[in-house]
């Protein structure tokens, strides 16, 4: 095995879990994660065509419960990207947030964690096409914290790449194959020093982060790109949203010029994975002073509060994972 730039993937990798102390749900059942294995002619494996999610669930140590982070919302997206991908007959949202929670549960962590439902074309064939093919869904979860820094500000910088556009691999759904673009992107950020890459669209507008929604802060409005600016339709992005009208912030969708970037008074990335990362610089110019601002750090603090369940206002974002029934 050969390990191109080892020292700056080293830094995205996760530690490796131990496959045989997880478990997950795969072809109808839960088996150890290490036990769970596809063939290698799975047209998923040969072409990149499965769906997926990543659902965080957070651990709250004072109630020692586990809460799964907006199950539901991210199970209506997977159900979406299925249909685009022409994948009928999948679980239903009840039943496919059952089986998220029993893996959550049955794993019985007492940390962070991060889940990963996925429907799979399981027809083992050669031949590039949608139609006409098998599908299988698999759950896995891992033990996982933080993905990018949340608190201190990160360095970004612009990348050659273009986001994938809706008109050759739709960029609302999460398939697999398509994210060889993010990976494109993250590295060529990483190896040029950057923490994270901002990626434009085709025609030159701010897209997103590689696995992040953008949200920049212009005389006190919160500016984010459009649906239709080939961003992944956010559950975090949504969120802000939510949180925003909350607080009291106006928030408007409107594309965003690349040097608006250098002048905003502040800017900040979302997801699951990412959580709320506040972005010190993008390519070499602070953004405001430098420091994390004042909406970032408001935006940030409810963030937290929620995901673990310490706000009452968004406890219909939560579902307890420890219950007796
Ligand atoms: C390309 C891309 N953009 C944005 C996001 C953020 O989306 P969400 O908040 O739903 O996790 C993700 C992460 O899933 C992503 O992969």
């Amino acid at each position: 095995m050969v390990t191109e730039h080892a020292s700056a993937s080293a830094a995205t990798a996760a530690a490796k879990p131990d496959q045989n102390s997880l478990t997950c749900y795969f072809q109808g059942g839960y088996v150890r994660l290490g036990e769970a294995r596809i063939p290698l002619m799975t047209h998923a494996f040969l072409y990149g065509t499965a769906v997926f999610e990543g659902i965080r669930a957070y651990w709250n140590a004072e109630e020692k419960q586990l809460y799964g982070l907006r199950i539901r919302d991210h199970i209506v997206r997977l159900r979406n990207s299925c249909k685009i991908m022409l994948m009928a007959d999948v679980p239903s949202v009840e039943d496919f947030t059952e089986i998220v929670k029993q893996v959550l549960r049955r794993n019985e962590f007492h940390e962070d964690a991060y889940c990963r439902p996925s429907v799979y074309k399981s027809t083992e064939a050669i031949g590039v096409k949608l139609h006409g093919l098998t599908h299988d869904l698999y759950v896995l979860a891992v033990p996982m914290g933080d993905y990018i820094d949340t608190e201190k500000g990160i360095p970004t910088g612009t990348v050659s790449w273009r986001r994938v556009s809706d008109t050759a691999i739709p960029a609302r759904s999460k398939i697999t194959g398509s994210y060889v673009n993010p990976a494109f992107s993250k590295s060529e950020a990483m190896l040029n020093g950057y923490d994270e890459a901002i990626v434009l669209t085709q025609d030159g507008h701010v897209a997103e982060g590689s696995a992040e929604n953008l949200f920049m802060v212009r005389d006190g409005v919160l500016i984010t790109p459009p649906v239709s600016d080939d961003i992944l339709e956010g559950i975090t992005r949504a969120g802000v949203f939510e949180i925003a009208k909350h607080l009291d912030i106006p928030i408007k969708e409107r594309s965003i010029d690349r040097t608006e970037l250098y002048i905003a008074d502040e800017v900040f990335l979302c997801g699951t994975g990412a959580q709320v990362s506040p972005v010190a610089s993008v390519d070499h110019r602070a953004v405001g002073d430098g420091r994390v601002g004042p909406i970032s750090k408001q935006i940030s603090k409810t963030y937290f509060d929620a995901v673990r369940g310490r706000s009452g206002a968004f406890r219909h974002w939560i579902t307890p994972i420890y219950t007796s029934d």
